[in-house]
């Protein structure tokens, strides 16, 4: 099967930044509770005009731009996101419609919550095995401020809303390798449809959900450095999902891991579920911080509950 590198992203942020101080007018909260428990400062929510929908197209275009390709060289789209606009059509469609693409490419969603960016680059390298075309578009957009209650001092500081899109490029000989893992459960849950079954807005068993992220993290990151017979010489940055910074402080006390390597974003953008791991490397990439030849670990792990990782080489524009 063909490898993948990644090429470009691009972000798509609401312009609208929510403090914890912010929080804490419409709460019982304070920014000393919130940034000691989790890191996180502030975020971003959705403002009038925007949505799901404009995030993806603005990170979409972005990341084209930035890529310096056309949308016809792609041959698939793929949008992790479980807060998508439409439940059809489905974001995938509603970006091959508005940025031309061919209309002879799969597009599709996938719903893996916090691990869907993951899940949707494993997808796309099965799609593009099939393409002749070189290029797949991935994303990983939510609009959490549309399923978070507001008066739930327990879940509304932790979430944000924004999107990423990735550019992957196939590849012969780029490091590539992902892993993916689900064990169903309701210790994160969102309701849908069917809002007789499941309360509506987002819930979670906050301790438990700790607990399994830490050992998800831990056994994603040594299984992939174990398959790839990676140290962490070789390892150029770990980007994480960004649920909380402790998660992944306790992980890297865990691993004895070169805390340096880890990046952490959540200051500034709270929990963005599927597109945090695709905005932490935008963000390393609009820094200069990442090079042609980098090898990242991506590590997910969220509602479903899923978990996966994936190790990627940076391919430069
Ligand atoms: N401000 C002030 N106090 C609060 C707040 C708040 N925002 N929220 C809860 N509290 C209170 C609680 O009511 C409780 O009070 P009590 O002791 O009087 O009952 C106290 O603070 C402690 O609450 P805990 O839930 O025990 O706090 P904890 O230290 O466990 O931290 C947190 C909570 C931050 C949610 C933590 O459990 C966590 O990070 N869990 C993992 C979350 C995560 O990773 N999610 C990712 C997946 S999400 C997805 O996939 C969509």
């Amino acid at each position: 099967m063909t490898n993948l590198k990644l090429i470009a992203c691009g972000m798509g942020l609401p312009k609208k930044v929510v403090t914890n101080e912010d929080m804490a007018k419409t709460v019982d909260t304070s920014d000393e509770w919130i940034y000691t428990r989790t890191g996180i400062r502030a975020r971003r929510f959705c403002d009038e005009g925007e949505s799901n929908f404009t995030m993806a197209l603005e990170a979409a275009k972005n990341a084209i731009a930035a890529a310096g390709i056309t949308p016809d060289e792609i041959g698939c789209v793929v949008c992790a996101t479980f807060t998508p606009d439409y439940l059809t059509p489905s974001l995938a469609c509603l970006l091959q419609l508005h940025l031309g693409l061919s209309e002879d490419i799969p597009a599709l969603d996938v719903n893996s919550a916090c691990t869907g960016f993951i899940y949707a680059t494993t997808v796309a390298r099965g799609f593009l095995d099939q393409s002749d075309r070189e290029y797949a578009l991935v994303l990983g957009v939510e609009q959490l401020s549309r399923v978070v209650d507001m008066t739930d001092r327990a879940t509304c500081v932790l979430f944000g809303d924004g999107g990423a899109a990735a550019i992957y490029k196939k590849s012969e000989s780029a490091a590539f390798d992902s892993f993916l893992g689900a064990k169903g459960s309701t210790e994160i849950t969102c309701g849908g449809i069917s809002r007789e079954i499941v309360p509506s807005p987002l819930w979670m068993n906050g301790k438990e959900v700790f607990r399994f992220a830490v050992g998800a993290m831990y056994r994603c990151i040594t299984d992939l450095m174990e398959r790839n017979q990676l140290t962490w010489e070789d390892v150029d940055h770990v980007v994480c999902h960004q649920a909380n910074a402790r998660i992944i402080d306790r992980c890297i006390h865990k691993l004895k891991a070169p805390e340096e390597k880890f990046y952490k974003n959540m200051d500034h953008l709270g929990n963005t579920s599927a597109a945090s791991i695709p905005l932490a490397i935008a963000e390393l990439e609009e820094a200069g911080r990442i090079k042609a030849g980098d090898k990242l670990l991506l590590i997910g792990f969220g509602g479903g509950l899923t978990w996966g990782g994936a190790l990627i080489t940076y391919g430069g524009k």
